[in-house]
């Protein structure tokens, strides 16, 4: 139902997505370390869900504050000032972080969900800064009518960011199930002759396809699905010691996987990998990597 009724918003939330992504390459490199900070690649999970309960929590807060002032607790009128004030300036992170998660969302049902969900909080934050101003004036029943009614709408579009990530897995680690093929022993997956040097390439291992390069007398082997959302990272760009998948640009050191730019938040997993005997040969997944 709610891809139904997502749907007819599918031309809004295509232009903002597209609007989000000019936004961030026109800031050109700079763009690409705010991005990163608003995406999470430090973290190593995405920021957004972080700050979400920040809001949800504080709304939460103000109105059981409004409920013991209606049974006669005085005094909280500056703590209810005070806690909307907190709640509305996390939201407007939520929703710089929303966005930037946003733009590299798939074009079809899952970004129409996402845009629904962001356009509901959108809507549910402008209500709580009003709500925030109300009572700042005046005290009366406009400022608890807003407070419950934009709470009601924050979790509503709670409700619909959970239907994303749970049927969608949005920035979801994409190795979180941990299916890809382990060789405790040195297994071969190529002849090195030929794997051009510097040229990203596809191998199988079993049923695990990984993205091999060779640079001198060294090669690396990651998982070739992105961690990301499953971008084939051998159809990638070798930049630096990095790997740059071609869907959304996350950068990957290609020595062990760790992120250097996202969206990407999760490591890719990674092989140990060397030439023996003619062969490329890998090794893993080592370490942890997800
Ligand atoms: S799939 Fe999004 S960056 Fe790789």
């Amino acid at each position: 139902m709610l891809e139904r009724l997502a749907r007819p918003l599918a031309g809004i939330s295509n232009a903002l997505a597209g609007a989000v992504d000019r936004f961030y390459r026109i800031l050109g490199r700079p763009g690409k370390f705010f991005q990163d900070f608003l995406n999470g690649a430090w973290l190593g999970h995405s920021v957004h869900p972080v700050l979400t309960d920040v809001v949800v929590g504080g709304g939460l807060v103000a109105i059981l504050f409004v409920i013991l002032g209606s049974f006669g607790v005085t005094g909280l009128e500056d703590a209810i000032d005070w806690t909307l004030l907190l709640t509305w300036l996390a939201a407007v992170a939520t929703i710089a972080t929303g966005l930037t998660d946003y733009k590299d969302t798939a074009i079809g049902n899952e970004r129409n969900i996402a845009g629904a969900h962001g356009m509901i909080n959108i809507v549910a934050s402008i209500g709580l800064f009003k709500a925030w101003l109300v009572y700042l004036a005046e005290p009366g029943w406009l400022g608890p009518t807003l407070l419950i009614g934009s709470y009601l709408l924050l979790s509503l579009g709670a409700f619909v960011g959970g239907h994303l990530v749970f049927k969608y897995g949005y920035m979801v680690n994409f190795h979180a199930f941990g299916g890809e093929r382990r060789v405790r022993d040195f297994a071969p997956v190529l002849p090195v002759a030929e794997l051009a040097p510097d040229t990203p390439t596809r191998v199988a291992l079993g049923p695990t396809n990984l993205f091999v390069v060779r640079r001198g007398d060294l090669v690396y082997a990651l998982a070739d699905t992105c961690s990301h959302a499953g971008g084939p990272l051998s159809k990638g760009a070798v930049v630096g010691d990095t790997i740059v998948c071609p869907w959304h640009g996350s950068a990957f050191r290609m020595a062990d996987g760790a992120v250097r730019h996202g969206p990407a938040t999760s490591r890719q997993v990674s092989y140990a990998a060397r030439i023996h005997e003619g062969q490329v040969e890998v090794q893993g997944p080592r370490g942890v990597s997800r």
